[in-house]
């Protein structure tokens, strides 16, 4: 069966010595506390080699928030698969809208980033959601179902299987708009229809769908409480330990 996961996006937020703080914190927490999910954090490159040495092993999962659409060569300034699975690192953050909207990421490129990370075995966290406007205007089911069709549905059912979404509206990242609990059901329940129709049942009901977009611990029960609603990807909570436990703890 599926799991639960809740994930952090730290973002382009904390230094190493910051991060290496918080990361820490996170890992004792989670270590005292009892939990029904996978946590993993996800963390700026400059920090995964020196938290995956320092603190996270024991108890959680750790990714990084992209990685590049070649393998190696002249890019300066990227950073491929194999660096990030050379320290340690076991998931990857794929497809974030602030990485669409804001660095021109396609469903092309990602493709190409989905296949160096099953090269590199690192489990993709890759992320869905509609704008404001395809919201209002009706369109979201049918913009979701092509990020995920363009993206992901050339892959073998065994690969496909491998992934991890998360949906998260753009309206509700970083806005504390958080979409209703009725809402992200409706969405997690049609994205895994989408996916049966492609795969089959086995593959739809093992795939784990997180809810992403102002998910706080004052709203994370009840949107987790919902059938299709795997776990969260948390963005603005991940970077307080109190809160991101808070989400966590939602799942006892
Ligand atoms: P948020 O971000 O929790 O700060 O809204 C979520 C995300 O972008 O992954």
């Amino acid at each position: 069966m599926r799991k639960n996961i809740v994930a952090g996006n730290w973002k382009m937020n904390t230094t190493l010595q910051e991060g290496v703080a918080l990361a820490e914190e996170v890992n004792a927490a989670v270590k005292a506390t009892k939990h029904n999910c996978d946590v993993v954090i996800c963390v700026p490159f400059t920090h995964l080699a020196t938290i995956n040495d320092k603190t996270c092993r024991e108890t959680l999962g750790l990714g990084a928030e992209n990685c590049a659409d070649h393998k190696s060569g002249a890019y300066t300034g990227e950073v491929s698969a194999a660096m990030v699975a050379s320290t340690g690192a076991t998931y990857v953050i794929l497809g974030h809208s602030e990485r669409r909207q804001y660095y021109g990421e396609t469903s092309e490129t990602l493709r190409e980033k989905v296949a160096l990370a099953f090269e590199n075995n690192l489990t993709p966290i890759f992320c869905i959601g509609e704008v404001l406007e395809e919201r209002e205007n009706g369109t979201y089911f049918d913009v979701v179902k092509k990020q995920i069709v363009d993206a992901l549905f050339h892959l073998s059912a065994e690969d496909f299987g491998k992934i991890i979404l998360a949906y998260e509206p753009v309206w509700a990242i970083g806005t504390g708009k958080t979409a209703t609990a009725d809402q992200a059901e409706d969405m997690h329940a049609f994205i895994r229809g989408v996916i049966a129709e492609k795969y089959g049942n086995e593959v739809a009901d093992n795939t784990s769908i997180l809810y992403g977009g102002s998910c706080k611990p004052s709203n994370a029960k009840e949107l987790f409480a919902k059938p299709d609603v795997d776990g969260g990807l948390i963005g603005g909570a991940s970077l307080k330990c109190a809160d991101f436990m808070g989400i966590v703890e939602a799942f006892n």
